[in-house]
């Protein structure tokens, strides 16, 4: 079942009733300010930090859900309704939601008043613009009221829920003209205060929720909308809100509009106050004065639109399958811009509090976005590289807004330090900028400490070399890629973290999956040396990786596929041996990405083991079988009912290493199936099992063991992203960046007789079309570069910025 469509013109997503099975979001702001907006018009607003500035508020777990956001109330004679449906859940006759690129529009029709909101961020300002446009569609003059209502955050999210004997005694307001000013705290620390506006004088305000809302009221049934208006009220402690009341007398066929704003401003110290008492309302009034009219809306969303048409334009597709298209060229792409952006901080499952910018999710989201805007990769792995400790391990985690290591986290998550090398890798392999390897990057933010990055990607790796254990593969610490195998932590009282508890350092603890990251980045990490002419390093580093390929292949080889770990006692996780828990998908997608076993045969084993114990129809399964009891010995992944999460679910993010691998060896037909299962787009008409939106990638599918097999979870931030934007650009399509080059290695299915992509790379645009006459899967017979035969290999070269290259390849 469907609730909406597509519309790959205008690239949104059209949502067709506000009863989807979960609300539907969209990120709007991509770089300062933030607001996730779901298609019922809930959501709320942030700058940078999800947790220490959060604007308005946002209860998760809430009954109704989704009732918190940017909602208008219209009031028709007794008659009291929302365009977006909620809070008050009236009935319409009309209702849509397009989700856009950073804009959405929701439209809600009744009783012959139609009401348009229009909700975007603009590229370069921090706020959340609403243009609202009223019509009256029937043959009658109306009076209508019309009410916007945001609930304030106290800006510290975490205290704002919890430290309520200090909370209701702080908030403060100011009102002036049309604006509200949220001043919480601001006499003291801050430097920063919200503000709500309209571009129009209100009938009326109120800024106490108790008086707007009622302290037994809800916001489906504000006491002041369904009586008799608003008060006037300041609100002095408990809850400040920005309520306004306007009047609009439209006759027949008459369109009314307004613009709201709600934008944060930041005041230098000495120019905190108007006078005494009176926040400085200059650049407020300077921010409202830039978004008066409807021609400036126009001109903020032209521009948004132009910007994302840049950002979409680095790797576009034409092929004959429109699914596939609208994946790589909006949806895919889009949310690896979100997830870049927000790392795992802040979406509708994360609440923006538990956890600022991880170590290896940003390293990963950098591989999805590169090619998108270089610069601001380039800028994050500085910010990543500088949270790094001088010994090459890291923070598990970042808060985005000092740039600081979260210590609550702590370090010792082993593979973290491996993934600097991969972002890096990423990073030179699109730009060629050599030269960030002489940047000076501190460790552990010590100013004091400094070193080239080259040295950080060199102490990563040494990180990982001298921590070998019994088999000599690398120690797993407190956990590798998958969080939730805690091999050295042995939790066992309920509150406690699963990851911080316990040694974090185990001798004997370790990890297959890190050994095949070790040799997979390792490799790139050698292949930078020798691109800076340190050929005695990359052999030392190769010899390295020689010594952990064979204990992969010696002690991380079942038989049939590829063991998970050892555990703090020595013995084998993720073996035939065991009782639960054989197989796991993770060291068969790492150990075949990084090529082990493709010569000898253990690569295509182990795929073939994926395919015939982990595959679902909605996707492959972490591992089988699942764990059905707790285990101390390993930790966090044991404590989830079968099927869910870690657990046995369907953890997309790993789907798309099973198709870098598959494309290894060859097999075009399986690496495209299994790529199509996970892909939103194709799951649309199971909208009703799926649950979360169709044009995202959600973190994890309920697996073959759980009761609500196939329904998802945990929606946009996952790293799946950016792997599976990995899997098709580059594994399947085969347009691959390299360090001195463009490589094109199609690996497809054989009914894909033809497709193309345009490539921006490196300056120059890069047409490639494919042609696959005989129905191959993979394979290379000739390539023409501008019309004349290319016999150098298929890595096309750079070419100088300006050039337009037309490729032909024939499979
Ligand atoms: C985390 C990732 C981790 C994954 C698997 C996600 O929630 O953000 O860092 O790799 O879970 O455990």
């Amino acid at each position: 079942m469907k609730y909406g469509f597509f519309d790959d013109i205008r690239r949104e997503y059209v949502i067709d009733t506000p009863r989807t099975p979960l609300p539907w979001i969209n990120y709007l702001g991509s770089e300062g300010f933030f607001t996730l907006l779901s298609n019922t018009g809930g959501g709320y607003s942030f700058y940078r930090d999800a947790r220490l500035r959060r604007l308005t508020r946002y209860r998760y777990n809430n009954c109704p859900l989704d009732q918190e956001g940017f909602h208008l109330y219209i009031k028709d004679g007794e008659m009291v309704w929302n365009p977006g449906w909620q809070p008050t859940q009236t009935e319409l006759d009309f209702y849509q939601c397009r989700h856009g690129l950073g804009y959405t529009v929701i439209t809600g029709k009744k009783s012959g008043i139609s009401v348009v909101q229009e909700l975007f961020v603009p590229e370069k300002d921090n706020c959340l613009l609403m243009r609202v446009t009223i019509e009256n569609t029937g043959n009658e003059g109306k009076n209508i009221m019309l009410f916007p209502y945001v609930e304030f955050c106290l800006w510290d999210a975490m205290e704002d829920g919890s430290n309520f004997q200090r909370n209701y005694s702080t908030g403060e307001v100011e009102v002036s003209g049309s604006a509200i000013y949220h001043k919480t705290e601001y006499r003291e620390r801050r430097n920063h205060y919200a503000v709500f506006w309209a571009n129009r004088e209100p009938e009326g305000f109120d800024t106490s929720r108790e008086r707007f809302i009622g302290v037994y009221g809800s916001p489906a049934r504000p006491e002041a909308v369904f009586g008799d208006g608003c008060t006037g009220s300041i609100a002095h402690g408990w809850q400040p809100i920005a309520a306004q009341e306007f009047h609009i007398h439209l006759t027949p066929g008459k369109t009314d509009q307004l613009i709201f704003g709600l934008g944060y401003i930041e005041n230098a110290e000495d120019e905190k106050w108007e006078s005494p008492g009176i926040v400085n309302k200059r650049p407020a009034l300077q921010m409202m004065e830039r978004y008066r009219n409807s021609e400036s809306i126009d001109r903020e969303l032209a521009a948004l639109k132009a910007y994302w048409n840049a950002l979409l334009s680095h790797y576009t597709l034409r092929c004959a399958d429109e699914k596939l298209s609208r994946m790589v060229n909006i949806w895919n792409q889009y949310q690896c811009m979100v997830t870049f952006n927000m790392s795992r901080s802040a979406s509708y499952f994360e609440s923006g509090m538990g956890r600022g910018m991880g170590f290896r999710d940003s390293c990963q989201d950098i591989l999805g976005f590169v090619h998108m805007i270089p610069g601001r990769a380039r800028e994050r792995i500085l910010d990543i590289a500088a949270t790094q400790f001088p010994d090459g391990s890291a923070y598990h985690q970042y808060q985005p807004l000092t740039k600081k290591g979260n210590s609550d986290i702590g370090s010792g998550f082993n593979d973290d330090p491996l993934w600097l090398i991969a972002a890096v890798d990423a990073y030179l392999r699109e730009t060629g900028d050599l030269k960030i390897l002489d940047e000076a990057v501190p460790f552990d933010n010590n100013e004091q400490n400094k070193a080239t990055l080259m040295e950080h990607l060199r102490r990563s790796f040494r990180y990982t070399a001298s921590h070998l254990g019994p088999h000599r593969l690398p120690l797993i610490g407190r956990a590798d890629w998958n969080d939730c195998l805690n091999l050295n932590c042995f939790s066992a009282h309920p509150g406690e973290s699963f990851q911080t508890s316990g040694p974090s350092e185990g001798a004997v603890a370790e990890s297959v999956f890190i050994g095949g990251m070790f040799v997979l980045y390792g490799g790139r990490y050698a292949d930078i040396c020798r691109s800076r002419g340190l050929s005695e390093e990359a052999e030392k580093t190769e010899e390295c990786i020689r010594e952990v390929r064979e204990a992969v292949l010696r002690d991380g080889w079942d038989g049939e596929w590829f063991r998970r770990a050892y555990d703090a006692f020595g013995q084998v996780v993720g073996g035939k041996a065991c009782s639960e828990g054989q197989i796991f998908i993770e060291p068969q997608g790492m150990c075949v990405m990084a090529g082990i076993g493709v010569e000898s045969g253990e690569a295509a084993k182990a795929l073939r083991s994926v395919e015939e114990r982990l595959d679902t129809k909605y996707g492959i399964v972490l591992l089988q079988p699942a764990y059905t009891q707790y285990r101390l010995e390993l930790g966090e992944i044991t404590s989830y009912p079968p099927g869910y999460k870690e657990n046995a679910g369907i953890f997309c993010h790993n789907n798309p290493w099973i198709v870098c691998a598959e494309s290894i060896l060859g097999h075009g037909e399986r690496a495209y199936q299994v790529y199509r299962r996970t892909a939103p787009a194709y799951l649309e008409d199971i909208s009703d099992i799926h649950r979360t939106e169709p044009y995202v990638y959600s973190q994890m599918i309920a697996g073959k063991d759980a009761p609500t097999f196939g329904e998802a979870k945990n929606s946009w931030l996952t790293g799946t992203a950016a792997w599976t934007f990995v899997s098709i650009s580059q594994a399947i399509l085969g347009i691959k960046p390299t360090l001195n080059g463009l490589k094109v290695s199609p690996c497809i299915p054989k009914n894909m007789i033809e497709y193309t992509v345009t490539r921006k790379y490196r300056g120059a645009v890069y047409l490639v079309t494919v042609q696959n006459p005989e129905g191959k899967e993979t394979g290379v017979k000739e390539i023409l570069v501008n019309g004349e035969a290319f016999s150098d290999g298929n890595i096309l070269p750079v070419f100088p910025e300006g050039s337009i290259v037309n490729v032909t390849v024939t499979m």
